[in-house]
């Protein structure tokens, strides 16, 4: 049994959650702070460390009170160490260690990449981690820092079968959003643009995929690279739009659709090759980028047996912070905890185990 009480801070947004045995979230709430960094085009990272310092306290009081619970009733506090912004993370981090010290709880740091795979399998899911057909595991992360393909075998040992060799995806949809003038973040707005729009009308590179005639080295089979769509969006829009890329009207949601189609075909083509090629019995598609429902509906399309999709929810796919609490069962099951010294990590270091498949 564990309640635990889950804090994320490692970007824009301040979440809070109470989990209970890494399964049941009893209580969630998430501050955005997007209007405040939209007006910069991006996320700044002090900005956002001190959005945080106003949110914490509102939020985890609002994850104690939906959960029904005190922090006399919580076993541990678990927190994002990294990788994310430094300070937005240092907030966090110490609000953790505090609460720590003060209720006299153990710290539990955790992984932010780790959490978004475990995300897939939060209220409910939990048990389809102690089924051996469930394994292994192709998890595709797609956010806003990341673009990776993890593979995961029964015993926990995990290894990085692919990773974005420059932009990660979510980047790639929030640098076009500013170029195009859609506003920040790009995701959310460039799926409501392509709605209207034909994503075949205009042809964006598939760079890595072997598309264009272009053969793809061995090392990067199941890499990702996203700064050349980019690059070739921006010609596109300066051809059409002039220098400042004014695009309208039917134009402007052709253009996103097309681009948006040049990215999910990318991602699904790579995850389905690497399906394959492992044998993966799950793929687990996470991350702000898995909101999509285009790439939602052509990933579930594209898998080939015996592989089957699973998706987080969409509440799950961005920032929370049950991702948190939920992943760090697994920690205090096994009383592996943080000292009280423990610094946060902005990149994702070597993930060679996953701590939610027991081994
Ligand atoms: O996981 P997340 O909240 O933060 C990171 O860890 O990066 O992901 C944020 C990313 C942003 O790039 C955002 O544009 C993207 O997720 N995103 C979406 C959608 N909603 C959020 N991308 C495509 N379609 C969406 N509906
Ligand atoms: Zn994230």
């Amino acid at each position: 049994m564990s309640l635990i009480l889950g804090i994320e801070t490692s970007c824009d947004e301040t979440a809070a959650a109470v989990v209970k045995d890494g399964s049941d979230v009893l209580g969630a709430c998430v501050a955005s702070q997007i209007a405040r960094h939209a007006e910069h085009g991006g996320v700044v990272p002090e900005l956002a460390a001190r959005e945080h310092l106003k949110a914490a306290r509102p939020v985890l009081d609002g994850a104690l009170r939906q959960a029904g619970v005190t922090l006399k009733d919580i076993d541990a506090i678990a927190v994002t160490q990294g990788p994310g912004l430094i300070p937005a993370l240092l907030v966090g981090l110490n609000l953790a260690k505090g609460l720590a010290v003060g209720n006299g709880l153990p710290l539990i740091g955790i992984n932010h990449f780790i959490a978004h795979i475990y995300a897939s399998f939060l209220d409910g899911g939990k048990e389809e981690l102690d089924k051996p057909e469930t394994y292994p595991i192709l998890a595709l992360v797609v956010s806003g820092g990341h673009t990776a393909l993890l593979l995961i075998d029964q015993t926990g040992k995990a290894r990085l079968a692919g990773t974005t060799i420059d932009d990660a995806a979510g980047e790639a949809l929030d640098k076009a959003s500013k170029m195009l003038g859609l506003g920040y973040p790009g995701g959310p707005v460039i799926q409501k643009t392509a709605e209207s729009g034909d994503p075949s009308k205009y042809h964006f590179p598939r760079p890595l995929t072997g598309s264009a005639g272009k053969a793809v080295s061995p090392e990067h089979k199941y890499n990702f690279s996203f700064s050349g769509v980019k690059t070739a969006l921006l010609y596109h829009a300066q051809k059409l739009g002039g220098k400042d890329c004014i695009l309208e009207g039917q134009e402007l949601y052709d253009t996103v659709a097309s681009y948006q189609e040049a990215i999910v075909d990318v991602l699904c083509r790579k995850t389905a090759l690497a399906a394959k090629d492992f044998k993966a019995k799950t793929v687990v598609l996470c991350g702000g980028v898995a909101c999509n429902s285009v790439l939602r509906e052509r990933m579930a399309e594209c898998l080939a047996e015996p592989a089957q999709l699973r998706l987080a929810e969409r509440k799950y796919c961005t920032d929370n912070a049950a991702m948190v609490g939920g992943l760090a069962h697994y920690y205090y099951e096994k009383r592996k905890f943080t000292q009280l010294d423990a610094d946060s990590y902005a990149r994702l270091p070597g993930i060679a185990e996953v701590p939610f498949v027991k081994f």
